[in-house]
């Protein structure tokens, strides 16, 4: 498929949740003509390959630990770029607005008058779900799903737990390392303690791990996986017993990564295997 990429523009392009597979025809497509690939820490690193041999690939990638650039640096570097007319894909982890600053990195192309457009993504928040066989809507069991942030950290935008206790699917990301606050909050605001939670961790991936349970005995297992993670609050949880379908060791198209290790999926209820950190920042070339 044909899809010209215009010198001098930003494209904003969401690289799916994890399997490379998942990006879109056109991400894939503008990623191949980039001069300049600017991405971040949850891209899979089999995706910025799929760059010419001859493109500037920069990596920006933000963990806890470790920041490369700030967010404003990032925001100059894309118009820096597009300013001496190169093409340039920004590439993100998800979909570029679900919580990936896509927003204000085109705020900023704006401002500067840098052309842009927006690839969307599968975001992890529904894509990570479906690879662990859990709808976030099904008839007569949700017809609502909510999707936020577990960042407490500001008390200014604290969420309003009464109404996520009671708005059907609740989908969390960023909120591993806080989920037992986060599962207090929820039963303080009238969640069942038996409402069904799950969580699972390099989704759509050869190492997904997927941990269940209930709000009130979760929250140790769920911490204890290491992000990045996606929880889901929810009765649509258990049907995760007829709709799981996805075995770790089908992640990988043949020749796409020949290199990942396979690892099992954990049992149902199990504690999360240590697995390989595919995840951890990518260095550019
Ligand atoms: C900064 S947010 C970016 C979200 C992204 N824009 C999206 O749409 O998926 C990062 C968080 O997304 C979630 N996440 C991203 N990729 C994931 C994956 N493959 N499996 C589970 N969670 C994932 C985790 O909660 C992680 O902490």
């Amino acid at each position: 498929m044909v899809i010209p990429a215009n010198p001098g523009t930003v494209y904003l392009v969401g690289a799916g949740p994890g399997d490379p597979s998942l990006m879109t025809v056109r991400g894939l497509a503008l990623l191949r003509q980039a001069g300049v690939v600017v991405y971040d820490r949850l891209v899979h690193p089999a995706l910025v390959e799929e760059a010419s041999p001859t493109a500037e690939r920069i990596y920006v990638g933000k963990s806890h630990a470790h920041h490369t650039l700030r967010q404003e640096e990032i925001n100059a570097l894309l118009v820096e770029r597009a300013q001496q007319g190169c093409v340039v894909v920004r590439l993100k982890g998800g979909d570029p607005f679900v919580f990936g600053r896509g927003g204000e990195e085109g705020q900023a192309l704006a401002q500067a008058g840098v052309p842009f457009e927006i690839v969307p993504g599968v975001s992890s928040a529904i894509g990570a779900l479906s690879y662990a066989g859990i709808p976030v809507t099904h008839r007569g069991v949700a017809s609502a799903f909510t999707v936020v942030t577990g960042h407490l950290s500001d008390p200014a935008a604290e969420h309003d737990w009464a109404a996520l206790a009671k708005a059907g699917t609740l989908v969390i990301l960023m909120g591993v390392g806080r989920f037992r606050e986060i599962a207090q909050r929820l039963l303080q605001h009238g969640c069942a303690p038996d409402t069904p939670v799950a969580a699972v961790r390099c989704g759509t991936t050869s190492d997904q791990v997927v941990v269940q349970g209930v709000l009130a005995g979760v929250a140790e297992r769920v911490i204890a996986l290491r992000t990045p993670a996606v929880i889901v609050v929810g009765e649509v949880v258990n049907l995760r017993a007829v709709l799981g379908w996805f075995s770790p060791e089908h992640a990988v198209p043949p020749g796409f990564l020949a290199e990942d290790r396979i690892v099992p999926a954990a049992p149902l209820g199990a504690p999360a295997p240590r697995v390989p950190a595919r995840f951890e920042p990518a260095v550019s070339s």
